[in-house]
């Protein structure tokens, strides 16, 4: 399935060394869950974790759900031996592999050509499993556009805020939050920066996680604010943090409404029987080719969400 295909309002970490959680996360409400391998997963624990992430892969119903791991990242030992396991165990049930701290498009490229040995040696379509890239330092923001061009697996660009806040010194411990002393969003230039080489390629840009799980309202702040820049999902650690996530990262059914209204009036007006007009009035508001596009990225969005 194309990228653009894919609904990923909320995409849910489950810690691969838990068999429980990966149990529960199937019937969940999540659009896109992601295995994980690596920060979530204790060094003596990898091993059986990639185990548990075949086993949950291949049996049970994940319900449409994008179904992601994610691999360590190419400083570590482990990478070569987490994709060649998961992907010779379950290559079948998996939609994509999530590279973290990427920091040039080499790493990509060779994940890339690792799946696509594996693709060929299991008898699967070359080309199906799709990569999402993690932004997690200077070099990897720095690099971005290379890295989103990288590859035609690309799927989606993600923002790892922890990792970033640690590895550019950040002064705060609170991951996703404002930062009390910075008076404006510590976060827009990196979250703007990812918005632009996502949508250059034309993939889907990610925000990352916010770790005060049992505050609900401040994840929603923290959301909004991305949904408002075009980002198209962000990441959930707790099941508490879902519907959230997939209500902010829809429209409103106020937006989605006034966008249908913007598109049957503006194909009116363009037609032989509206005058064959490029400007027109929708009540107090001109519209014209730009209010379409912009209507449509709405009605997109409120459609792939069910409205
Ligand atoms: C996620 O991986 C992060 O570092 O925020
Ligand atoms: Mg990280």
């Amino acid at each position: 399935m194309p990228a653009a295909g894919r609904s990923r309002r909320s995409c849910l970490a489950v810690p691969g060394s838990s068999v429980k959680m990966l149990d529960k996360a199937r019937g969940l409400g999540a659009d896109q869950v992601f295995l994980d391998l690596e920060d979530a997963v204790a060094p003596l624990a990898k091993p059986a974790a990639r185990k548990n992430i075949v086993a949950a892969l291949n049996d049970g119903d994940w319900g449409g759900k994008t179904r992601a791991v994610r691999v360590n990242d190419l400083t570590t030992p482990w990478t070569y031996t987490d994709v060649i396991e998961v992907v010779e165990g379950a290559g079948a049930h998996l939609d994509c592999v999530m590279l973290p701290k990427v920091q040039n498009a080499a790493q990509v490229q060779w994940l890339d050509l690792t799946l696509t040995q594996l693709e060929k040696s299991l008898g699967l379509d070359v080309g199906r499993i799709g990569i999402e890239a993690q932004i997690e330092n200077a070099a990897g923001l720095v690099n971005v556009d290379e890295i989103a061009a990288a590859s035609p697996r690309m799927e989606t660009i993600i923002f790892g805020p922890a990792d970033f806040m640690a590895s550019i010194n950040m002064r705060s411990l609170q991951v996703g939050a404002l930062i009390p002393d910075y008076p404006g969003d510590p976060y827009h230039y990196i979250l703007m920066r990812i918005l632009m080489a996502a949508r250059m390629r034309d993939l889907q840009a990610i925000d990352g996680p916010f770790l005060q799980i049992r505050d609900v309202d401040a994840f929603r702040e923290a959301a909004k604010r991305s949904a408002a820049l075009g980002f198209d999902g962000k990441w959930v650690l707790h099941p508490g943090q879902i519907d959230a996530a997939n209500e902010v990262y829809a429209p409103s059914q106020a937006d989605y409404d006034h966008a249908e209204l913007i598109l049957d009036a503006y194909a009116h007006a363009t037609s032989e029987a509206g005058g064959k007009r490029g400007a027109v009035m929708l009540g107090d508001e001109m519209i014209d080719e730009a209010s379409r596009k912009m209507a449509l990225v709405i009605s997109a969005k409120g459609r792939a969400a069910g409205m």
